[in-house]
């Protein structure tokens, strides 16, 4: 990542990327909320950053005055390829969104993903095989890394022996953010011919697997031309593989440092599915983005066509003003109405994979290791960008 400044005041220079952000965001998004709700930074060509709930649902409901064009806050402005955009339907604007969401909707149901639990569950299985006699793991990277590329790459029917290239696109396109834009252009060409290869070898050798079903999927009565259904499969990579990895990360995280809600799921594992609730709002993984569509002013923001909006669904999830208690993490919580998976037309379409696959990692986990524990706290490490995660895990389960 290249060097930059450190931040001289969160109000008015903030950066996501900025080591005390990625150590610890919250106390920022506590303290701007109560001085200054919406930020703005200079930086990346101009920014601005709600931390209320009521801010981050209006700006993530109103696609007249901001488009999706581009969700990845970068140095550079993409360039406009309206309606669609590069990897549709994040990055499509209405009324093209509806269709090319609507084409992925049926594909990712409760119904398909119920048919993924049980390989889900026999390949957490033998990753928790494979750590079992070691004292200490690192669980981000030898346990949740690994689930939602398998899957993933499963379900695309792409070969599974290809995973740390897709980590690497991934690494790639959403971490290393801040470098120029002739560095970030070859990832991107060789994520695109990696895909372009595996879509024609689907065209020429159809199969039952997503990669086909997108090939077919009806688009408003006719399929999808192939640069979209390209950009719909980078979309499934690029989105499915981080944020899991990143939740399923940050829960570990979470039971390793309180060991009283770990005993309490081992006790009551049937809370699971209500803990892992929890777990998504108070640990959010998932930042987008906006540009602001024309000059206006936005509630006494002079924003400006082109500035970023730093769209972060986690400092909602913290809002005292929309949730009780928003910095405790209340596993029995039951009003959970969190914007992990985002708000208004964009919402998750992999949501119900990610709850699967969520929930199977932890129940699979606590299983094998019921008591475990950090092993070292200060050794933990966050990833750095939209998408927040431990990178760095070291839990002693032995
Ligand atoms: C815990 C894991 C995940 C989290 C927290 C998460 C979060 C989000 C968020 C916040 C958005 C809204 C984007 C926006 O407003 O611009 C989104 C959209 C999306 N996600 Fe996820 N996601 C997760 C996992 C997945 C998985 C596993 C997949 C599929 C493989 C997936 C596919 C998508 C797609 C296709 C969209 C775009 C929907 C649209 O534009 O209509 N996500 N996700």
């Amino acid at each position: 990542m290249a060097d930059r400044p450190p931040v001289r005041d969160w109000a008015t220079d903030f950066d996501h990327t900025d080591p005390t952000w990625v150590a610890d965001p919250y106390p920022i998004w506590d303290e701007l909320r109560q001085a200054c709700p919406v930020a703005h930074s200079d930086r990346y060509g101009g920014a601005w950053l709600p931390t209320r709930h009521a801010d981050v649902a209006a700006i993530a409901y109103d696609t007249d005055d901001f488009t999706s064009r581009s969700v990845v806050v970068t140095e550079y402005r993409p360039p406009n390829l309206a309606p669609r955009g590069i990897a549709p339907p994040i990055t499509s604007d209405p009324p093209f969104h509806q269709g090319a969401r609507r084409m992925l909707l049926p594909l990712m149901s409760p119904q398909v993903i119920a048919k993924w639990e049980p390989s889900t569950r026999e390949y957490c299985q033998s990753l928790v095989h494979e750590l079992a006699g070691r004292e200490v793991v690192d669980a981000a990277t030898e346990y949740a890394q690994h689930i939602p590329v398998r899957v993933i790459a499963r379900m695309l029917g792409f070969p599974e022996d290809d995973a740390d290239r897709f980590r690497g696109f991934v690494h790639h396109v959403l971490e290393d953010v801040t470098l120029p834009l002739e560095l970030r252009l070859p990832g991107m060409q060789e994520l695109f011919e990696y895909l372009r290869d595996q879509v024609k070898d689907h065209i020429d050798n159809p199969r039952d697997d997503l990669t086909t079903a997108l090939l077919n999927a009806d688009m408003g009565g006719e399929v999808a031309d192939l640069s979209h259904v390209g950009g719909t499969i980078a979309l499934l990579l690029l989105a499915g593989i981080d944020t899991t990895w990143s939740a399923i990360g940050a829960s570990i995280w979470h039971l390793a440092s309180h060991p009283e809600d770990r005993d309490r799921l081992v006790k009551e594992p049937d809370l699971l599915p209500t803990a892992v609730e929890e777990f998504l709002r108070a640990y959010a993984p998932v930042t987008m983005a906006r540009l602001v569509k024309h000059d206006m002013d936005w509630h006494g923001c002079p924003m400006k066509e082109d500035d970023w909006i730093l769209l972060s669904f986690p400092a909602a999830n913290r809002d005292p003003e929309f949730f009780v208690d928003p910095d405790e993490v209340i596993i029995d919580r039951t009003d959970n109405r969190h914007a992990a998976f985002g708000l208004g037309i964009h919402r998750c379409a992999g949501s119900h994979l990610a709850r699967m696959e969520l929930r199977v990692a932890l129940e699979v986990f606590l299983d094998a290791f019921p008591v475990f524990h950090l092993d070292d706290p200060a050794a933990v490490k966050w990833s750095a960008g939209q998408v927040r995660g431990p990178r760095t895990l070291p839990v002693h389960i032995g």
